[in-house]
């Protein structure tokens, strides 16, 4: 029998892109998300590219109740867990509501899982959870440092939070680091739906390219690499979406209490790499500006990815190019409405 998988957010940007993936890979998949920075018109989205119906609870994780009905309405086998907060800016000036919202909804779910004896669970962290560091590329045995942001200390607190019950609940948790996901499903009906002004690079390009905003201001080019812009690793939403699908199936078959992955190429590119990439995919110009350094960017940094490609045995198929491609693609079928 196919099995059942919950995954929380899963009509956010990578959630979406992985349920798509689950399903092409004959998983059943369940989504449950508040809508808080998504849209509900996605799950239609998703069966338009896998042809799949997708079982949607519109709920926060965070209400128990709603939870705990959830779990006794289906019968859940693993969860992919990504419902959570993502802006580091908005997380410095609200840091409570970053706690309560990532560290609450993590504890709420693993409580109902708990009661529910289900044990598998793949979870969404961040590579800010090197900190600030000085050396790349970074492998998974990198010590996790001081957080730079309250979301990174969320990532922090809910990665510790999964060992510690892998380690005395008998909870089976793959832990996996993403560093810069972008770009759009290649079908250009799912991507990144921003809220407001774009923190990110990548949907702040579009939106130039795009006419909805004036210029891009690149934040700094004194920085101590090549062309003086940050570096970091680029990894395509797809290919991260179908490291989830491997890492599921681990999470379901593991032995050992819990893993950690880094995901992303093993390659760094420099913001103006990145823009000049764009310019040739898209055939604009993008007007940029260099500004000041924006604070707690790191100066580069990008994954040794090769523990995930040996024992997940999983690659990337997309280069940079086809980053910027799905993601003005998408950034397109936007502006037509
Ligand atoms: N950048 C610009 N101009 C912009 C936006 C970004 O020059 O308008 C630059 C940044 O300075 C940085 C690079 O583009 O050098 C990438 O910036 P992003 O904001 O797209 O991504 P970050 O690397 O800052 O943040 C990402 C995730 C976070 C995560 C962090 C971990 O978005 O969730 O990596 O390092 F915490």
């Amino acid at each position: 029998m196919n099995k059942t998988i919950l995954v929380t957010g899963g009509l956010g940007y990578i959630g979406s892109h992985t349920v798509v993936e689950l399903q092409k890979n004959a998983y059943n998949v369940v989504v449950v998300d508040d809508l808080s920075n998504s849209k509900k018109e996605v799950a239609e989205r998703i069966t338009a590219i896998t042809g799949e119906p997708v079982k949607l609870y519109i709920s926060d994780i965070n209400d128990q109740d709603d939870l705990e009905a959830l779990f006794e309405l289906e019968a859940i086998d693993g969860v992919v867990h990504f419902a959570a907060f993502k802006s580091v800016g908005e997380s410095v000036n609200e840091p409570f509501k970053y706690y309560a919202n990532n560290i609450g909804g993590m504890i709420a779910l693993q409580k109902v899982m708990n009661k529910h004896r289900v044990s598998s669970v793949v979870f969404s962290s961040s590579c800010t959870v090197y900190g600030d560091t000085k050396q790349s590329p970074i492998d998974e045995t990198h010590p996790v440092v001081d957080a730079i942001s309250p979301y990174g200390t969320t990532k922090i607190v809910c990665e510790q939070i999964l060992k510690d019950l892998c380690k005395h609940s008998g909870v089976k948790g793959v832990i996996l680091r993403y560093f810069n996901p972008v770009g759009a499903h290649p079908s250009a009906r799912i991507g990144e739906l921003p809220l407001g002004v774009p923190n990110n690079l990548v949907p702040y390009i579009t939106q130039t390219a795009a006419g909805i905003r004036e210029k891009l201001t690149v934040f700094g080019n004194d920085y101590n690499t090549p062309d003086g812009t940050n570096i970091r690793d680029y990894i395509h939403v797809v290919d991260l979406a179908k490291a989830h699908v491997k890492a599921m199936d681990y999470a379901l078959t593991m032995d050992q209490e819990y893993d950690i992955f880094n995901l992303g190429t093993g390659k760094g590119h420099s913001v103006l790499e990145v823009i000049k990439a764009f310019e040739k995919v898209s055939g604009t110009d993008l007007p940029h500006v260099i500004g000041d350094r924006r604070t707690g960017d790191v100066e580069q940094i990008w994954a040794d990815a090769s523990k995930a490609e040996n024992k997940l045995e999983w690659t990337c198929q997309y280069d940079m190019e086809d980053m910027m491609d799905t993601a003005w693609k998408w950034q397109q079928s936007l502006g037509a409405g």
